[in-house]
Formats: structure tokens, sequence, C-alpha cells
């Protein structure tokens, strides 16, 4: 044995290295250029998470904030349209001296998104932006676009001389999904970005991954003993992931409209859950070792055949939300009502490992739905004998471990109990973990997170092109199917989807949760 008080190993203070881990990143200088900045995602997400991150304390404070777009705005017009932005979005107290400082940063450059003569004037603005702010030519260009537009601002990116790093200074791109609407189209994205921008510059953004409750499942795997050794075939008899919206299509129909519940949530962060749930353990929390082990589960699943059987697909009809009266989809302004885009879809997912062999993963989202909830629920096996007399385990179901990814953010363990009294009756029980009732700290919004880890240059979070196209090899043969199927099945607004989906686990001799 050592003698501590004779051994000159250096010795490490345990509470010193704690206080370290918790000493906040924060950026460098640099800046981030926004296109599509008058878009939905950039007025309620993007602009309220970079004031929230100023406000936190997490941005230089030479940041600079640049607009791009077709509205002819004066620099003054955008920041107030930022202010507004914030106002009603931000998550944290609007401090006037934390806006000041970030509106001082603020600029706007009016152009379309193929125009030469813009596209100039942006590279001028950046440059003044270099020398009057100390931006140091490290820029972040955010793609809250329509893909079709990604050629375009790539290439003038390019040409404008603004997409290349120099050994002082960095160039990326963040770029919003949807990333292509099936394989094919993604590697053609992929080439074109790409062949601007070379891969450790690219983040794609998937906010699911920037969610708290999300990266508490590396937490919760990899950091106890208790749960991991129960993670395989052994014990677990199925999973549902569930993604489950209470709003409907609201504005959104000419972006959802073709597009769909699959492609809009299935391709990118419901799959994204599966890996993360399936992997085995990452050497570390590297973007290389982290996104390798998704990237095998990836490449291992499939889905289950007959798709007739294994999948379900929907769209929402006039219906009751609580207690309001919704209408449907094909009432929904902006929607062509022969459409057969899906507003449900659930599909059945296998993973060809030792691990999973045999365990299907059950993946379901959908709009009006009954309530809004994401959760991945690992449902147990039956216990190979019950040494009770029959009748007294009549309400015992099969144990699960309920991950909340939200609202309510937490871990729910269900198991039998022995119910209080003179006989032997077991009963299932809940035993809860909340985030807020175990924690004072309030999780931070995955664009926050997401922003300043591409700020950092940090890519643990980021889908990398190969997983993007994967998840399309994975979705394509289930979307190619629906397609020579015709119209979706039909649920009322604030139910839980077509009976179909019912039938589809109904017939495995299992059932949904019901939130
Ligand atoms: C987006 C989808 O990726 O996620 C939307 O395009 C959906 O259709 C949204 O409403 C839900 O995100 P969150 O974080 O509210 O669950």
């Amino acid at each position: 044995m050592t003698d501590p008080h004779t051994d000159t190993t250096e010795w490490k203070n345990p509470l010193r290295d704690r206080q370290d881990l918790r000493l906040p990143r924060i950026a460098g200088p640099g800046g981030m250029v926004i296109f599509g900045v008058t878009g939905d995602l950039a007025r309620r997400k993007l602009l309220p998470a970079i004031y929230d991150l100023a406000n936190r304390g997490l941005l230089p404070a030479s940041f600079a904030l640049v607009g791009y777009g077709r509205r002819d705005w004066t620099r003054e017009e955008f920041a107030e349209y930022v202010r507004q932005a914030v106002e009603s979005g931000a998550r944290t107290p609007v401090r006037e001296e934390v806006w000041q400082r970030l509106v001082d940063g603020i600029h706007f450059v009016q152009g379309a998104f193929d125009d030469d003569a813009a596209f100039d004037r942006l590279a001028d603005t950046l440059a003044q932006l270099d020398q009057s702010r100390g931006t140091a030519g490290n820029w972040a260009y955010y793609l809250s676009i329509p893909p079709d537009s990604f050629p375009s601002v790539c290439h003038q990116l390019d040409r404008a001389g603004l997409a290349e790093s120099s050994g002082d200074n960095w160039r990326r791109v963040v770029i919003e999904k949807p990333f292509g609407h099936d394989l094919e189209s993604a590697q053609e994205l992929n080439q074109i970005v790409n062949s601007v921008f070379p891969e450790k510059s690219v983040f794609r953004i998937d906010h699911y991954l920037g969610k708290e409750t999300v990266q508490n499942i590396l937490a919760l795997r990899f950091a106890n003993q208790l749960f991991e050794p129960l993670f395989n075939a052994n014990y677990i008899d199925h999973i549902q992931i569930t993604m489950a919206e209470d709003i409907g299509l609201g504005g959104r129909a000419g972006y959802y409209d073709g597009i769909g519940a699959a492609r809009d949530v299935i391709q990118n962060h419901l799959i994204q859950l599966m890996a993360l749930i399936a992997m085995e353990e990452p050497v570390d929390f590297s973007p290389e070792h982290l996104q390798a082990e998704k990237i095998k589960i990836l490449r291992a699943t499939k889905p289950v055949q007959p798709l007739s059987k294994t999948t379900a697909r929907g769209q929402y009809t006039e219906g009751w939300q609580g207690s309001h009266h919704v209408r449907g989809l094909r009432e929904e302004e902006g929607f062509d009502p022969n459409s057969t885009t899906e507003t449900y879809a659930a599909c059945t997912l296998k993973v060809n490992s030792r691990r999973w062999a045999g365990v299907p993963f059950y993946l379901r989202t959908g709009k009006r739905l009954g309530r809004r909830v994401t959760e991945i629920a690992l449902v147990f096996k039956t216990p190979p004998h019950l040494p009770f007399a029959n009748r007294t385990t009549e309400s015992l179901g099969a144990n699960s471990m309920v991950i909340r990814v939200q609202p309510d953010e937490g871990v729910l363990m269900r198991f039998g109990s022995k119910v209080p009294g003179s006989t032997m009756e077991v009963r299932d029980v809940n035993m809860d973990f909340s985030y807020s009732e175990s924690f004072t700290e309030q999780s931070p919004e995955a664009y926050e997170r997401l922003i300043l880890d591409a700020l950092l240059d940090q890519a643990s979070l980021f889908p990398t092109n190969e997983e993007v196209e994967l998840s399309w090899k994975i979705l394509d043969p289930v979307l190619e199917y629906w397609a020579r199927r015709g119209t979706p099945d039909q649920y009322p607004a604030g139910t839980w989807g077509p009976a179909s989906s019912d039938q589809m686990l109904a017939r495995e001799g299992r059932a949904w949760r019901r939130p």
C-alpha cells in the first residue's frame, strides 16, 4: 500500500477537478450570419437563443450577428425585429446592458440567395466587422432555408471568398433540416455542401440532440451500473419511441405538405434517439467516437417486413383538443385537400446485432395527438415464472423504464409491488425521477447548446453526412411503400392516431403506452 504522506505521485483534488468541469465554455471571437432570418425558426428559436447565450455571458463581447434576406430593411429595422423576437422568445430576462452590447454588433444585408452583388456586399460587411468589432474572420453561416437554396448559397459563399478557412480563422456552415427528402437527394446535397465546406466545418442541426434529456441518455446508460446490464434482448421485450404533438400544422402547411411526419421527425429526431438508446459505449464523447457508435447501429438497422403490417400512417380530421374544437388537415389554410402527406407515422425497426436481435423498436410521431409528449419506453420481458396465484397478479403489467424527454423531463420506472393487506396481491407502481424536483438549474434550450457548440467547434451533438444518409436508407423503403399506397388512414384530432397504428402493435400482442 502507498503511504499517503510519502507517495509522490501528484495528488488530484477531486473538488478542484469538478469545479473545472463546471467552468462555462465561452465562445472565442467570431460572428454568425443567418440566412432565412425572417423565417419562423429564426424568430422563435435562433434569435432568442443567441440573446440567451449573450445574457449568460457565453458569447464574446464582440460577437456580431448578421441577417441576410430579401427584405428591404435598414440595420435599425432588423435590430427592432431581433428585439421583438428576443422579447417574445428568450428564456432569460431581457437586460438592457446585454441587449446594447448585442445590438452594436447587429447588421443586415439585403439580397437574394443567388445575387452576386449582394454576396459581395456581405463580404464587405464581414470584413468591416472583422476590423471594427474584432470578429477575426471567424464566421458561422446558419442556413435556415429550404434545401433547394443550399446550392446557391454555398456557391455564393465560395465565390465571394467567404467559405474558406485559413490558418488563423475559421468558416463553418450550420445546416437546418430537412436534409434532403430521400437518400439520393441527401447524397446530392452532401456533395454540394462538402464541395465548398470540408466535413469538419459542417454542422447539421438535429435539435433533439441539444436537449438535456437526450444527452441524459448517455449519462443514464454509461454513468450507472444499474441499467446498462439490462439494455439488451435478454431482458427487453420491445422499445417504444414516441414524439407526440398536440399542435396542428398552423402556418406551416407550405413547408409540411409533401414532407409529412416520417420525413419531418422520424428520419432525424427519432432515429437519432434510437441510435443513442441502442449503441454500444463509445470510447469517449468526442465526435469521432460517438458518431462511430451511432453509425454502427444505423448500419445494422432495417424496417421490419412486411411493411403492410409493421407501419401505419394517418391524417388528422376535425376533433377536440381539450375544450377546443379544431379543424381537420384538409381544412388547414394552404394545405392541398387531396394531399397524401401524413401527419401521423409509425414504423417498426430492428437492429441486427447480438445485443438487440429480436427486439422491435416501435417509432411513432404525429400532430394533433392527445397531448405533447416525447418519451422512450423500454418495456421489459415478463418474468419466466410467477410464483403467485393467478388472480393476484392480474393488475401486474410489464416492467418498464420510461425516459421522459419532454415535458416533465425525467425518468419513470414501473414495476410490481405488493398491495398492502393480508393477501399477496401485486400491482404496478411508479418510481419517478423529475428534473424539476432534483435540480434547481433550468435546462438551456436545445438551440442555445447547439449554437454554442458550433461556435466552439464541438461537433459531438451534430449528425455527420453518413448518419444522415444512413437514416434515409432506413426510411426510404417505408416512404416508397407508402407512396404506392395512396391516401393515409384518418384519425380525429385529439386522439392517439389511426386504428391501424394500434393494430400494428396488437398483432404482436403489444400495445402503445398512453402517456
Ligand atoms: C421540428 C419539426 O423538427 O420539431 C416540427 O419540424 C416539430 O414539425 C418540432 O413541431 C418539435 O420540436 P420540439 O422541440 O418542440 O419537440
